[in-house]
């Protein structure tokens, strides 16, 4: 580091994480040692075979679920897009209807526009005011050629959690299949019961100190579909390429760390997020904290100034803020978040996400509500 440079302190961790060390040391050992191509016949290859399936049986087990559900995939984008196309190969009724939410990631709604330009019709759904699908909204909007929902768990920009579990009742009523993208949630909450309430799941690796570029899909084994890409072999045909089995194992073990102290993660978090709600105390009544269900996402806006001006402030004092989802910057796009709460033009480019994660402490969390508070009070109006 350059003498005098400023020390970042990171808070982008729905964003993305640093490698767990641990995880890293094994992605090497991995690389080097067993770096045999799963589908080759020989030894070498049956060695990084069977490492892929007891990374496999891992996941089921953090699950609670079966291995053959289990597919790696290259991220949580990836996982999206070839979840949903899954869902909908192996759906038997007819109809050409998706129902979602308008605060989904890009990689849901990416996929669901290609959807539509194929014929499809997509129904995307607000937030209430406390960040939630609202269940009556869903059921009016399910039709009988309705084939798909596809509704996040955890939300990246404000944290709210929605209720898979009531979702997928209604899915089950009307059958209707199941996606949800618990990027955000794996490794901050215990997805098991949820893994039994959908037909696919997606996460991803670098949200929980694993490396980028790898991620998971859980797909019911009792669905039967179709393979994306046609003649696919790899993942029994869920994802053609060599399978990456240095950075499977390398988030297997970060996923194994994180899912072994949940609650205490969870409790230190809520501390941590009250502490910076302390901190921002006294410029109380210029800014809006959004609800959420998940400590480590703080969704927020000081009133008057655009987020992209706090942003860089803040990393001018050392402090890595975001104004939403990694994919909106330099798209001058507000957040998805705020379309769901219904929160438009200026009010909406004044998002700010601050998240927090394994090195944020009770000092860093203070230190940055100061600066928040000093940027709201040289403001000439103080934001009002
Ligand atoms: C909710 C959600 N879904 C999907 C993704 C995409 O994951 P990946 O970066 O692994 O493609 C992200 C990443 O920001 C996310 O927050």
């Amino acid at each position: 580091m350059k003498k005098g440079a400023i020390i970042i302190l990171y808070f982008d961790y729905a964003a993305t994480c640093p490698l767990d060390k641990e995880a890293a040391q094994l992605y090497v050992q991995t690389a080097a040692t067993c770096f045999g191509n799963t589908s080759s016949l020989h030894d070498i290859g049956s060695q990084a075979k069977q490492l892929l399936e007891t990374c496999r049986e891992e996941f089921a087990l953090m699950l609670g679920a079966h291995k053959e559900g289990v597919y790696f995939t290259s991220g949580g984008s990836e996982g999206n897009f070839l979840a949903i196309q899954a869902l909908l190969s192996s759906t038997l009724k007819e109809g050409r209807h998706i129902i979602t939410s308008i605060a989904e990631h890009d990689s849901v709604q990416h996929t669901l526009e290609k959807l539509k330009q194929e014929g499809y019709e997509v129904t995307a759904l607000p937030f209430n005011q406390k960040g939630h699908i609202d269940l009556k909204e869903l059921e009016h909007a399910i039709r009988k050629e309705t084939v798909l929902v596809a509704i996040q768990h955890g939300n990246s920009e404000i944290g709210t959690i929605q209720p898979i579990k009531e979702i997928s009742k209604l899915c089950r009523k009307n059958d209707l299949l199941l996606h949800s993208d618990c990027v955000q949630t794996f490794g901050k909450v215990n997805l098991q019961e949820l893994t039994q309430a959908v037909d696919s799941l997606s996460i991803s690796g670098h949200k929980f100190y694993g490396p980028k570029g790898v991620g998971m899909v859980y797909i019911d084994p009792r669905l039967h579909w179709q393979p994306f890409y046609p003649n696919t072999s790899h993942e029994r045909g869920f994802r053609p390429g060599t399978v990456n089995v240095p950075a499977i194992a390398a988030m297997t073990l970060s996923a194994q760390k994180i899912t072994a102290k949940l609650k205490e993660q969870h409790h230190q978090l809520m501390q941590l997020r009250q502490h910076f709600l302390e901190a921002i105390g006294e410029i109380d009544e210029q800014t809006i904290v959004y609800p959420a269900d998940l400590p480590a996402i703080i969704g927020m806006r000081l009133k008057g100034l655009e987020g992209q001006l706090v942003m860089l402030e803040c990393n001018r004092y050392g402090y890595a803020i975001s104004t939403g989802s990694a994919c909106h910057i330099g798209q001058q796009t507000p957040a998805n978040a705020m379309a769901a709460l219904g929160v438009t033009g200026k009010a909406a480019k004044e998002f700010i996400r601050i998240s927090l994660g394994i090195d944020s402490t009770e000092e860093t969390v203070r230190q940055l509500g100061k600066v928040l508070v000093s940027l709201v009070s040289s403001q000439p109006n103080k934001g009002s």
